[in-house]
């Protein structure tokens, strides 16, 4: 067998020259009459690093990064393909701290393996999981995923297996699998690290969802920011096709499954639910009135599993596992793992999977290292532009769903965003109400008017202007747009308005420092 070269082909690792990195190597190994293999996997998460190099080596994968282009030819000199030293070389990638500490259930192949080879999905444990399912009743394979405590990892947090359960309840001539990718949280990136570098996994995790309710059709729904992605679940799904991994005859089992991608309309909105079913059906994205649950009449008023992209990811481990091993990870009522994504003005940003519980200063000072700019950290955002914003003074707070509503924020999608002292929280507030007022779907008063209010009337207290009648006004404001709002991109505006007059009052009380409005 040749030597086999690692050059993911993640956007993150494209981004900073994993294109090029790629094709100096080929032009090295032609320069050089060398033998090797390249392989685009998907990245390991620790994007500091990327572009990562890894070389297949009979003493094991030897990690070299972060590369750049012009650097390749002495890594050649330096005879790499054998794994000798290097100023880039960084050893087993496994052994870092920052992925040895980790608890990669979810992740487990991302970055390992070529993430278009079902050979390869199958030598590192997957189909397990659906070979199980496919030999069982519906029922037994919603009280599996029940029994391993999963919520949904799009947001709210809602038990799936009750979801499913409701489905597989509804008679009905079609039924769907929705897959919501559409990972419009600021600083989150694991659905598409998912399907960049470990697409079969979601086709797993889908497949067995339609087992489990009786669905046959089912639909990735990826934000139109995703090309890379959009581009290897295509890949990946015609292999699935030629293989028998979708289809008629799934795995050779009679039982039928199959699915299509299709590109997000660019909105906020189009995350929530009922909005994307909308645009699914090619409509504008606009928030449907519940009842009826999408459960009930979901796409195209057919009963229909709704689930984030990483929900459907942790199925095929519980399948193959069983619910009661991955519940043996977790805190609480939060079970199994979460894959964080650290983001924002951090050092060492990326993607870090383990079970609930760990604390914000673990993540940020352990995995993140501080900073970028170097700068001490005042404050961090967990839970995309609607959570709330973190003082250091509540880092201690573990990583866990009821635990973060009862110091009024939420997990969300698991996106963590660092800021520097160098952060003025009135002005995240003022683009919290400007977030929502740029992304609202138009539907209800609270949030069309309100949030175009709320940010005149942060812009006023920005620049001094009468703020204690001002402030008032944004306190009584998002008790409306809370209570009142139809969904909870208005609802939850509030959140990160109302954290950052809590935990940082002294940035609304100052003489004017900043300009009204930008
Ligand atoms: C404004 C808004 C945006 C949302 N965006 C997303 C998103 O990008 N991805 C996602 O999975 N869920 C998003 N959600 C949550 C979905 O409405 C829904 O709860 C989720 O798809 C259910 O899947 P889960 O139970 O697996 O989390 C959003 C919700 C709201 C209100
Ligand atoms: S809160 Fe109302 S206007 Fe805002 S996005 Fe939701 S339904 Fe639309």
């Amino acid at each position: 067998m040749t030597t086999r070269i690692f050059i993911p082909c993640d956007a993150s690792a494209l981004s900073v020259g994993a294109d090029e990195v790629a094709a100096a190597v080929r032009g090295e190994l032609a320069a050089r009459k060398l033998d090797a293999t390249i392989v685009r996997n998907g990245s390991r998460g620790l994007f500091w690093l990327e572009p990562l190099v890894e070389v297949e080596t009979p003493a094991g994968r030897v990690a070299y990064g972060p590369v750049a282009a012009s650097e390749v030819a002495s890594l050649f000199d330096a005879n790499f393909l054998a794994g000798a030293e290097h100023p880039r070389r960084l050893g087993d990638i496994a052994k870092h701290p920052y992925l040895a500490s980790q608890q990669r259930l979810t992740f487990a192949r991302c970055g390992i393996t070529d993430p278009l080879s079902i050979a390869e999905y199958e030598a590192h444990g997957g189909l397990k999981g659906l070979r199980r399912a496919l030999d069982m009743a519906p029922a037994a394979i919603v009280e599996e995923v029940t029994q391993s405590g999963l919520r949904g990892r799009g947001g709210a947090g809602f038990p799936t297996g009750i979801k499913w359960k409701t489905v597989l309840g509804v008679q009905a001539p079609q039924k769907y699998i929705v897959c919501n990718a559409d990972e419009g949280d600021s600083g989150t990136f694991a659905d598409r690290m998912i399907m960049e570098g470990d697409p079969f996994l979601l086709i797993e995790g889908m497949a067995i969802a339609g087992l489990a309710v009786g669905a046959t059709k089912g639909f990735v729904y990826i934000r139109s920011e995703y090309p890379h992605a959009f581009a290897q679940m295509n890949r990946a799904i015609a292999i699935a096709r030629e293989t028998g991994l979708l289809g008629a005859d799934l795995l050779g089992s009679g039982k039928s499954f199959d699915m299509e991608t299709r590109l997000g309309a660019g909105a906020y909105i189009c995350g929530e639910e009922t909005s994307l079913l909308e645009s699914l059906e090619g409509k504008r994205g606009q928030i449907r009135f519940k009842p009826p649950l999408p459960a009930i009449e979901g796409l195209f008023g057919q009963p229909t599993v709704i689930n984030n992209l990483i929900t459907f990811a942790s199925v095929p481990t519980i399948m193959a596992e069983g619910g009661k091993f991955y519940a043996e990870f977790g805190m609480g009522r939060s079970r199994g793992t979460m894959p964080i994504q650290l983001a924002g003005n951090v050092r060492q940003g990326g993607l870090i999977e383990r079970a609930f519980g760990l604390t914000l200063r673990e993540i940020v000072e352990e995995f993140g290292g501080g900073t970028a700019s170097g700068r001490p950290v005042r404050a961090v955002q967990v839970g995309g532009p609607l959570g709330s914003y973190w003082p250091t003074g509540l880092f201690d707070v573990p990583f866990d769903y009821e635990a973060f509503a009862q110091r009024g924020g939420m997990v969300g999608h698991g996106g963590v965003v660092v800021f520097d002292d160098t952060v003025d929280l009135a002005r995240q507030a003022r683009f919290a109400f400007e977030f929502c007022a740029i992304e609202s779907c138009g539907k209800c008063t609270p949030c069309r008017i309100g949030a175009v209010r709320g940010k005149e009337t942060v812009e006023k207290i920005i620049a001094g202007t009468a703020p204690a009648e001002n402030m008032e006004l944004v306190r009584d404001l998002c008790e409306v747009m809370r209570d009142g709002s139809l969904c909870a991109l208005g609802g939850l505006t509030p959140m990160p308005v109302m954290s950052a007059i809590e935990h940082f009052p002294e940035d609304f009380v100052r003489a004017p420092r900043h300009a009204a409005a930008e």
